[in-house]
């Protein structure tokens, strides 16, 4: 069930994410993808937080609710999970076969795990081995956390096959759809995702996710200073943040100082928060210096975020991705449709739609 593989049968991609639940399908479409089904259903505030579902009935009717809508049959779900609820660590044993490795995981584990051995689902991967000794990715994921999904996932009637992290469906996305050719290029990618509350961080290099980390920072912070700043509720503060009407049709312009005194300061902790990762990175892997940054997640839509960042980052060249420029999409992701506007905050969902199809 916790799978780092490919099931080969599809699945639907689900993120439970703080602001609401993003929907995937995706269906081979020549030699690129297509979008057969998605959507996005809105969350009230709070019910889902720290990657735990809050209120369970409230997100399980949601989702209910936004398979129906969207005419879904597939039971069969991909769900991830993010932030302090895993543990990644890369590891150095000595070489053994996969199968011998899978018997004595768990005892390898408990001297990089922190949390009690029996509380966690366990998996593992080996990244490349000598005779001698092997690197491998181990991860770790609090079973509370995943029982609390899958409690939703069943109550909707669904059937969890596969449990993903997002760093990795990110990985997935970069290997299946920004740059299929990855083998052939000699691009180090640090695809960064930057949501409302989490920002995942992961390194690709020839297909490995050299690098991985989940910082407890998003957009949540800049929308908190404007509810204190202009003494807004939660829904005008993210009028005023996206320069979007709400469901009303009301827009909240933003103030004359929002840009100097809220918008930069909150770019420059992003900078900080990614070069910390970045600097880390750096230190251990010299002969590997990301090339590129691939930036996804809501956060990627605030006007300036690329070129910003890529002055702060010498030698990178930043880049925002855009799934439904990538894949095939149909009038949903159109100008009028529900998901216009949504394409970078789509990328944990198709990543985990295609783990059901892709090699
Ligand atoms: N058009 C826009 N312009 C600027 N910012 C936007 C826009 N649309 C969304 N955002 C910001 O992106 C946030 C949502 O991003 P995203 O969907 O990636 O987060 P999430 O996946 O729900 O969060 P998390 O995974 O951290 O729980 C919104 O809360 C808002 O602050
Ligand atoms: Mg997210």
């Amino acid at each position: 069930m916790f799978s780092l593989g490919q099931s080969f049968k599809p699945v639907v991609g689900l993120d439970f994410s703080s602001s609401g639940i993003k929907m995937a399908e995706v269906r081979p479409a020549g030699k690129k993808w297509k979008l057969i089904h998605s959507g996005f259903a809105p969350l009230p505030p709070g019910a889902i937080a720290e990657s735990q579902v809050k209120d369970k009935e409230v997100v399980s009717q949601a989702l209910k609710d936004l398979m129906k809508a969207n005419k879904v049959s597939t039971k069969d779900v991909a769900f991830s999970v993010n932030g302090s609820a895993v543990i990644i660590k890369k590891i150095q044993l000595a070489t053994v076969s996969e199968l011998e490795l899978e018997d004595t995981i768990v005892t390898e584990a408990e001297e990089y795990i922190p949390f009690d051995i029996e509380e966690v689902h366990l998996d593992f991967q080996i990244l490349n081995s000598t005779p001698e000794n092997m690197d491998v990715l181990l991860v770790a994921c609090k079973k509370d956390v995943v029982q609390n999904h899958m409690e939703v996932l069943q109550g909707a009637g669904l059937v969890p096959k596969i449990l993903d992290l997002d760093l990795f469906c990110l990985g997935n996305f970069y290997l299946n759809v920004i740059n299929p050719n990855w083998a052939k290029s000699q691009e180090n990618a640090a695809i960064i995702n930057i949501g409302a509350s989490v920002t995942n961080v992961v390194v690709m290099c020839n297909g490995i996710p050299e690098f991985t980390r989940d910082h407890l920072f998003g957009s949540r912070h800049l929308l908190e200073d404007i509810q204190r700043a202009y003494d807004l509720n939660a829904e005008d503060a993210l009028c005023l943040q996206t320069g979007l009407p709400n469901e009303a049709g009301k827009e909240i312009p933003q103030p004359p100082d929002y840009d100097s005194e809220l918008l930069q300061p909150f770019l420059g902790q992003i900078h900080q928060q990614l070069a910390q990762s970045l600097d880390f990175y750096s230190a251990g892997h010299q002969d590997k210096p990301v090339t590129t940054l691939y930036l996804a997640g809501g956060c990627s839509l605030i006007p300036g975020i690329a070129p910003f960042l890529e002055s702060q980052f010498n030698e990178i060249s930043v880049k925002l991705v855009d799934p439904f420029q990538l894949i095939e999409t149909g009038k949903e992701s159109q100008p009028g449709g529900p998901l216009f506007g949504f394409s970078p905050r789509f990328a944990v969902a198709i990543g985990l739609a295609l783990r059901g199809m892709s090699q």
